[in-house]
């Protein structure tokens, strides 16, 4: 029998297990403390995470099934991200949210962990505290909503925010019916129904083997989500017995699924820069340019917003992930294992397509090669990426004058301007946006056009930013611009005016500046040192010590792992 971890702290007769004991008793039977595995069920429920409210629930039904298992189960509520009411952005927080995580698991008598998680990064951040802590864990991803309708259309959340908003914009929509929509944007319990970045990481997370295969994209207020729930319970239990850690079961094998299962499902770019910190955490070896060696030339198979029609309601309907890895499982690594201790690949043999025009098949894919681009070049020494599936055709290849802007305010203050100087085949360069410059990395890579040229009819500019961009949106961004302006990076000295090339099949994106002439330029002073003044607290540790985007704006000092072992006690 596997030596429970709980036992160092509840097994034997001194004073310590008397006190460790005592204050955990509470009604509870004495065989809670000997030999039945401590299983927290780390959830980020929170009314300030609107799209894990319901997790609650969720834990209720792990609850039920660690405690048939013969477990016993603990709730540990845990920091949670809500992905659209946090200022100055949800991302600023992820490596926070990770690190307490990882030392509430490694301070308490816990054996393994269910982690429940949804909006946008509270999967990343729960999976790098599993990985750095090395308990088992198992995910259980709270879904997404089901489809809202307005004036008969579906909406697609996140997605259709930014449809309908540029066309009030562009003055084709009324702002009384934008308004109206709002109450039909949010239909249900769960987080965006769109591919955007929590449905992403959520079947990112069970193509890594970190889910009970079949569970990921169950919409929320499915019951099937918390049969999967219970399930999970149990399965917990076997997972202390049998010794399954993160670090036995995640491999680069596993991350070569996940990044199969990303181009597959035309992903969100944000599972770049989160995949990259999980796989810091563990130590394993996985580069930006891993994530085009391996993705680029996989099929979209997954006809969903924002680079397609339907919702994760229908995905889910239409057979879900696994139908999606049967019709690529040629492409897996059959090494990779999962939760289960047995291979993703055999738990896709009975994985039928049910709805061909949401999961295509094989033959008839959306986009014959998918996946996101890794692009270098002068303007970007250590890369940036494009989808080239949420980008318009024509635009791929592309050679535009730039109109440079240093900040998100900057921004706003004059995109709407009618006499700034742009046009169609302008190149928006956005810039101060980074982990260090915003601080946070936010997500407004994905700039809105010019009004005057929405007026035009134009809908896609070439757009270029060292920020992130929304799993919801769309266009031909160029995004996670490495090093950023803030870090030293070519971006720093782009002028307007400077001509840019973009090239995705040549995988490049220059500065036609002579590097000479680059090199004279003296940044201003903003960009180079960020606009926030981060005096103190997190901001502070955040921005003396955060990593650029390609190998996942982690702090240094979290990369890596310091185990379950504390062998101190203060008593
Ligand atoms: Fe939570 Fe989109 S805002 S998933």
């Amino acid at each position: 029998m596997v030596k429970l971890r709980s036992a160092q702290w509840y097994a034997g007769e001194d004073r310590n297990a008397y006190i460790h004991r005592a204050w955990m008793r509470r009604g509870v039977p004495d065989d809670a403390f000997s030999g039945r595995p401590q299983i927290a069920i780390a959830s980020t429920a929170s009314e300030l995470t609107p799209c894990n409210a319901h997790l609650t629930e969720v834990a209720a039904s792990v609850r039920d099934g660690v405690h048939e298992a013969g477990g016993i189960p603990l709730n540990l509520p845990v920091v949670s991200l809500g992905e659209t009411q946090m200022r100055p952005t949800a991302m600023l927080w992820r490596n926070m949210a990770a690190m307490a995580t990882e030392e509430m698991l490694r301070a308490n008598p816990i054996d393994g962990v269910v982690l429940l998680g949804g909006c946008d990064k509270t999967i990343p951040s729960l999976l790098m505290a599993a990985a750095s802590v090395d308990l088992p864990a198992v995910v259980v991803p709270g879904g997404p909503m089901l489809t809202g309708t307005f004036r008969g259309k579906p909406l697609g959340c996140g997605t259709d925010v930014w449809r309908l908003s540029e066309e009030v914009r562009a003055g084709t929509l009324s702002q009384e019916q934008f308004t109206r929509s709002e109450s039909s944007m949010i239909r249900s319990r769960g987080h965006c129904n769109t591919m955007g970045t929590a449905s992403t990481m959520a079947l990112v997370a069970e193509a890594l083997g970190t889910v009970v295969p079949g569970i990921a994209g169950t919409p929320a207020p499915d019951s099937r989500l918390l049969e999967g729930a219970h399930g999970t319970g149990r399965l917990v239990v076997e997972m202390v017995a049998a010794g399954r850690r993160p670090r036995t079961l995640l491999t680069k094998a596993s991350f070569h699924n996940a990044i199969v299962a990303l181009a597959a499902i035309g992903g969100s770019t944000n599972a770049v820069v989160h995949l990259l910190a999980i796989a810091g955490r563990l130590g394993v070896d996985l580069r930006l340019d891993d994530f085009d060696r391996i993705g680029s030339r996989v099929p979209v198979l997954v006809d969903l917003q924002p680079a397609g029609r339907f919702l994760m309601e229908d995905f889910h309907r239409a057979g879900g992930l696994r139908a999606v890895l049967r019709e690529v499982r040629d492409l897996l690594d059959p090494d990779a294992l999962t939760v289960t201790g047995r291979p993703l690949l055999e738990h896709l043999e009975d994985a039928p397509i049910w709805d061909p025009e949401v999961i295509r098949t094989r033959s008839e894919p959306l986009a014959a090669e998918g996946g996101i681009a890794v692009l270098r070049g002068s303007l970007a020494p250590d890369g940036a990426l494009i989808k080239p599936a949420a980008a318009s055709p024509h635009l791929l290849r592309h050679r535009g004058r730039a109109v440079v802007f240093d900040s998100i305010e900057d921004f706003h203050a004059r995109i709407d301007d009618p006499g700034l100087d742009v046009d169609a085949d302008s190149v928006l360069v956005l810039r101060g946006c980074g982990p260090k410059g915003y601080p946070g990395m936010p997500e407004v890579s994905n700039m809105p056009l010019p009004r005057k040229l929405l007026a035009q009819g134009v809908r896609d500019m070439v757009r270029v930013c060292d920020g992130r961009m929304s799993g919801t949106a769309y266009g031909t961004v160029v995004l996670h611009v490495a090093p950023e302006a803030a870090a030293g990076g070519p971006l720093a000295l782009a002028t307007t005016g400077d001509l840019i090339s973009l090239d995705v099949e040549a995988r490049r994106i220059d500065v036609e500046v002579p590097a000479d002439e680059l090199a004279r330029r003296t940044p201003n002073e903003a960009t180079v040192t960020g606009f926030a003044s981060p005096g103190r607290g997190w901001e502070r540790l955040y921005v003396d010590h955060v990593l650029q985007a390609d190998t996942g704006a982690d702090l240094d000092f979290l990369v890596g792992s310091s185990g379950s072992e504390v062998g101190r006690e203060s008593h």
